[in-house]
């Protein structure tokens, strides 16, 4: 996938909860000792032929892309804790191999998550592809598992319930109801502003979600893919430590977490090219969170 560039890979941030390097997951992976992490979260490139910048090929045969997603999810179990979590984001066409080799290496099967998006475009004969795959794995019977819930959903004019829960409302748990593994309220990234999308970047809420399902606090989170640095923001503000890394401009990620703006550029500034259509310097303002609502 990733072009040798020469170079290794460098410490480039740290807080209080977390390090975040600049360089190859693999480099990286290839320091991490044995069950070291507590969990894995990877949203890696699709191999969609997307602009991540220098030393990144995003369109690889597919057989060569699921090599190199079986050559960094064979270490990422590795590096994972006994009793780790291991969530997989990637298109359905690509999960359905990956998640065949998690199993292979003795990983357990917990949930192939549906997140609803509608972000895509349709395909020509084919069905409207409306959902990303979100894979939920742990090594052996998990250590940290809590089940969130939400709110129960309400119009959004009249403020009524939307279901009638078959005459049982007064029986739900007042906290909300139960996640399931269909998540159809995660919205998309847009940048007040600009209505953007920026930075290939994901919602907090999906992985508030994520690190509040699969760790506890004080637990050790590892994204392998950087980007815009929702892993290790969100991280940091749920009190997990964490550590990171990206191929690509570091800057975004650094900037995010320090509270300023950044901007980002496309094309060859690393991620920050994915999803638009000019190359005008876009401003992005890194104090907006998105709303949490379980
Ligand atoms: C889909 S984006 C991740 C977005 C991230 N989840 C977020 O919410 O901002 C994938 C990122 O992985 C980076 N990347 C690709 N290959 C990499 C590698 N071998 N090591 C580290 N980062 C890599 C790309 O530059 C890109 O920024």
């Amino acid at each position: 996938m990733n072009e040798m560039t020469g170079e290794s890979i460098n410490l480039v941030y740290s807080s209080e909860y977390g390090h975040l390097y600049q360089g190859d997951c693999l480099e990286l992976m290839a320091q991490m000792g044995d069950g070291s992490v507590d969990l894995v979260f990877a949203d890696p490139p699709f191999n969609l032929n997307k602009d991540y910048g220098k030393g990144i090929n995003d369109s690889l045969d597919d057989a060569d892309y699921l090599d190199w997603c079986r050559g960094w999810i064979s270490d990422g179990i590795r590096v994972l804790a006994d009793g780790g979590s291991f969530f997989l984001y990637n298109l359905p066409k690509w999960n359905i191999e990956l998640g065949h080799y998690l199993g292979d290496q003795g990983m357990m099967f917990r949930h192939w998550i549906a997140i609803d998006l509608k972000m895509m475009l349709p395909v020509p004969g084919r069905l409207y592809p409306s959902h990303y795959s979100l894979l939920y794995y742990t090594k052996g019977k998990p250590k940290a598992f809590t089940r969130p819930r939400y709110p129960v959903p309400v119009c959004r004019h009249c403020g009524g319930d939307i279901k009638d829960y078959g005459g049982h409302r007064n029986k739900l748990n007042p906290e909300g109801l139960n996640v399931a593994d269909v998540w159809t309220d995660i919205p998309p990234v847009r940048h007040r502003g600009t209505k953007r999308r920026g930075a290939n970047e994901l919602s907090e809420k999906l992985l508030k979600r994520v690190v509040t399902i699969g760790s506890d606090e004080g637990d050790l989170i590892f994204d392998p893919f950087g980007g815009s640095g929702t892993t290790y923001a969100v991280a940091e503000r749920m009190h997990r430590h964490w550590l990171g890394i990206e191929l690509g401009d570091a800057e975004p990620i650094i900037a995010r977490l320090e509270g300023r703006d950044f901007y980002v550029e496309a094309p060859n500034n690393g991620d920050a090219g994915k999803g638009m259509t000019s190359q005008r310097r876009v401003k992005v303002n890194s104090k907006i969170d998105h709303p949490s609502l379980f």
